[in-house]
């Protein structure tokens, strides 16, 4: 390994697959989920959730995010939480570093987090704890966590918590039962896989930042890549570290496609894109029948007389946030939380309500707080 990285004039290894925060990239899914953590600790109350597949970027993202807080900031950050509620706590408060008696009963446990919490309010400092693969969580530690972060001073919560964990959460978070703590969630976040040019910068990037800046990767070796990682950042590091390593027994400073071939075929990597590709195909041949058709419709209707041209409304966020709900009534549940210039499309009005469509989430929000974009 050691030659490997001298080789390339390398200072550190590129891809290392640990969350080192040092090779962290500001892609803008990922600046998108730290600006909604920063939004969680401004509104000073309730939860904030980042979904996202394996190896999108869960944990770096947190890494980076604690790892610029301002002074006044704690937090406790719980990683294996297939935990009772009992064990929860003792993991939260061991992580503030509090002595636990042994034989402190899960009330105790309850009423030692809330006097160190009061405390540390009182000190004016914020508290919160990170729960990273949250889907592990059973439900009702879920819902202790909810009542946790109830608690309060004069007016004043006690704590926030964030909740990291892959699509099954999201899945969680929705059953009966936790339709309170889903009322409590201030925002919510989706990571997801690099695009084909967001993968060529963080590879350049990552290549930098390891101190070089001789590499060459050819394209039909990023087509490649991007074929068997989908634009997944673990993967994409997997598949460069040992591309690198074919490249370096052949003695070439250039990765080029047969290198990515061995690549994955040392890691047993299927082909994502394929699937990819099949759906594409699908989606455009369904777009040739649906014009084929709408534009027989329309010509036929020409002859009528009665042709219809629906033109799509759009609108822009005019406030710094706009909670986007399930349904049109103020205290439903809060899908997505859209940022002031955001815009979207109307989809349905219904009095003080639009039905909206942003990328692909759907919602209701107040009509208040945006402008119909006239463009
Ligand atoms: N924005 C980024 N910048 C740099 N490296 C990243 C970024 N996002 C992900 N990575 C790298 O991808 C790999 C996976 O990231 P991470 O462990 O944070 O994913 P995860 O979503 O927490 O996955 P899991 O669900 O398996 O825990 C790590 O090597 C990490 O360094
Ligand atoms: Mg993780």
């Amino acid at each position: 390994m050691a030659d490997y990285i001298e080789f390339f004039g390398f200072n550190d290894n590129p891809f290392r697959i640990t969350p080192d925060i040092d090779f962290f990239f500001m892609s803008s899914v990922h600046q998108e989920a730290l600006a909604s953590l920063e939004f969680l600790l401004e509104s000073e109350e309730g939860f904030a959730v980042i979904i996202g597949e394996p190896g999108t970027g869960k944990t770096i993202t947190i890494r980076k995010f604690v790892n610029q807080l301002p002074e006044n900031v704690e937090y406790a950050y719980i990683l294996f939480p297939n935990l009772t509620p009992e064990e929860m706590f003792r993991a939260v408060l061991e992580d503030f570093g509090i002595e636990i008696p042994d034989n402190a009963t899960k009330n105790k446990l309850f009423s030692m987090l809330r006097e160190f919490l009061i405390r540390k309010k009182r000190e004016g400092r914020k508290i919160f704890i990170v729960i990273d693969e949250a889907q592990n969580l059973p439900v009702e530690t879920l819902e202790e966590l909810r009542i946790l972060s109830n608690l309060e001073t004069e007016k004043e919560k006690l704590l926030q918590i964030i909740l990291l964990g892959q699509p099954e959460l999201e899945k969680k978070l929705s059953s009966p039962q936790l339709r309170q703590l889903r009322q409590r969630v201030t925002v919510m976040t989706g990571l997801r896989n690099f695009s084909k040019d967001e993968m060529i910068d963080y590879i350049n990037y990552r290549l930098a930042k390891a101190g070089n800046s001789t590499v060459r990767i050819s394209p039909s070796a990023y087509n490649l890549i991007y074929s068997y990682s989908d634009g997944n950042v673990r993967l994409i590091n997997l598949i460069m570290e040992r591309a690198l390593m074919s490249a370096f027994v052949k003695n070439k400073h250039s990765v080029d496609k047969e290198n990515v071939k061995e690549a994955v075929s040392s890691l047993n990597l299927e082909k994502k894109q394929k699937k990819f590709y099949l759906v594409i195909t699908a989606v455009f041949l369904f777009f040739l029948i649906v014009m084929g058709a709408s534009g027989y419709y329309l010509f036929s209707k020409k002859e009528t007389g009665i042709k219809k041209i629906h033109k799509e409304e759009t609108a822009v966020v005019s406030v710094n946030k706009l909670n986007v709900r399930n349904s049109p009534d103020k205290s439903s549940d809060i899908v997505y939380v859209l940022s002031k210039g955001d815009k979207f499309i109307i989809l349905q009005k219904k009095d003080e309500w639009y039905k909206i469509r942003y990328k692909n989430i759907e919602g209701w929000v107040k009509k208040d707080f945006v402008r119909i974009d006239n463009e």
